[in-house]
């Protein structure tokens, strides 16, 4: 995904507490969820190891019918429990997460 997204992108709304960078048009568009945990749901082809990586359980599924890379997406629904271990950007096989410090 664009490291750059919060240069690139817009954020288009909001969901479970966390930003979604647009562009959005769903079911086929779904943009990015999250800010320093960002997945990218256009990318995410919902493999799991994010899931199953992360310590702190940051994760959770969210089912997303009709969107042609996969029907569930790994959802940041707890990005303020993120300790940035690194885990979850590096296990996913497409590279659909960033994660980014906290400053
Ligand atoms: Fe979890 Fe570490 Fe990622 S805490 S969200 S696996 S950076
Ligand atoms: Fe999706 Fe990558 Fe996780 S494909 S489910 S973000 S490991
Ligand atoms: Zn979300």
């Amino acid at each position: 995904m664009d490291p750059n997204f919060t240069k690139n992108r817009q954020v288009a709304g909001e969901h479970a507490g966390h930003a979604v960078w647009g562009p959005v048009n769903p079911p086929q568009l779904l943009g990015i969820h999250g800010t320093y945990v960002a997945v990218d749901f256009d990318i995410c082809v919902a493999d799991g190891a994010c899931i199953e990586a992360c310590p702190v359980n940051v994760y959770e599924w969210f089912e997303t019918p009709g969107h042609p890379a996969s029907e569930k997406k790994a959802d940041p629904a707890r990005e303020a429990d993120c300790i940035f271990c690194l885990a979850c950007e590096t296990v996913c096989p497409p590279m659909a997460i960033k994660i980014t410090k906290r400053s």
